[in-house]
């Protein structure tokens, strides 16, 4: 599913900051490009205005995980959603007008009013959230206290560089550690260092490998907890 401004090239750094979550709602989805990447979380919830957005989906329900789709507007989902805490939300809106360099490309666009109204409820959602974006000065006025990264992403024209808030410390312990690494050759590398590591577990005899596993509790009490610091 190709998507004018879809996270197809870049969805790795998404799921690179995320902590471990039970339910898990992608706002915009479009192509869904992080949603269908990811490690499906026990309950997904994804959300578009646009209705061919969900009709598509819809029709490609057997390749989908497990995923609720709700055919409205992100904003009055949050406002309405009873939170526990334990969600991870990923925003993912159209540009904001000074940032974009198509007009519009959506049939259902954003207006400056509608970012202003979107981060203001981003910033009071009382739990984990992560928005893409470009940089732009009422993101930093209205998500003070956020915190940020940054990319470079090939658009289909050049090469711009992608932020991501977060209102979360960077997690230790990832939902889905399976795409770290910043790159193409970083995540080709950690992925076959890890693969020899389980190898070499894998042949191990029983007994060895239970004292490994008892020394790895011993040595690493807390590994695999480490980002179950309490939500915001
Ligand atoms: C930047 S695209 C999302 C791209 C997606 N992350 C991907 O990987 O393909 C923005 C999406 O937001 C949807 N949209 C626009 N206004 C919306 C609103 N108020 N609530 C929910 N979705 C909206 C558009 O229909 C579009 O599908």
């Amino acid at each position: 599913m190709k998507y004018p401004g879809g996270k197809g090239k870049t969805f790795q750094h998404v799921i690179n900051l995320m902590p471990p979550h039970r339910v898990y709602i992608e706002t915009h989805l479009g192509g869904g490009a992080v949603l269908r990447h990811k490690r499906p979380a026990a309950r997904s919830i994804a959300i578009d205005a646009d209705a061919r957005v969900i009709q598509r989906w819809t029709a490609s329900a057997s390749t989908l995980p497990e995923v609720e789709l709700v055919h409205g507007r992100a904003e009055d989902f949050l406002s309405r959603h009873a939170f526990q805490g334990d969600e991870l939300v990923y925003v993912d809106p159209p540009y904001h007008p000074d940032t974009r360099r198509q007009a519009r490309v959506y049939r259902h666009d954003y207006e400056r009013h509608d970012h202003e109204v979107l981060l203001g409820i981003l910033a009071g959602l009382p739990c984990r959230v992560i928005l893409s974006g470009y940089a732009h000065p009422l993101y930093d006025a209205l998500l003070s206290g956020w915190r940020t990264t940054s990319f470079q992403a090939k658009t289909h024209t050049d090469v711009r560089t992608e932020t991501l808030w977060f209102n979360f410390e960077p997690p230790t312990v990832l939902h889905d550690p399976r795409h770290r690494g910043d790159n193409f050759r970083d995540r080709q590398t950690n992925r076959r260092r890890f693969e020899r590591l389980q190898d070499r577990v894998h042949a191990m005899d029983p007994t060895e490998r239970a004292a490994f596993a008892q020394w790895l509790h011993t040595a690493y009490p807390g590994a695999l907890s480490g980002a179950a610091s309490p939500a915001p």
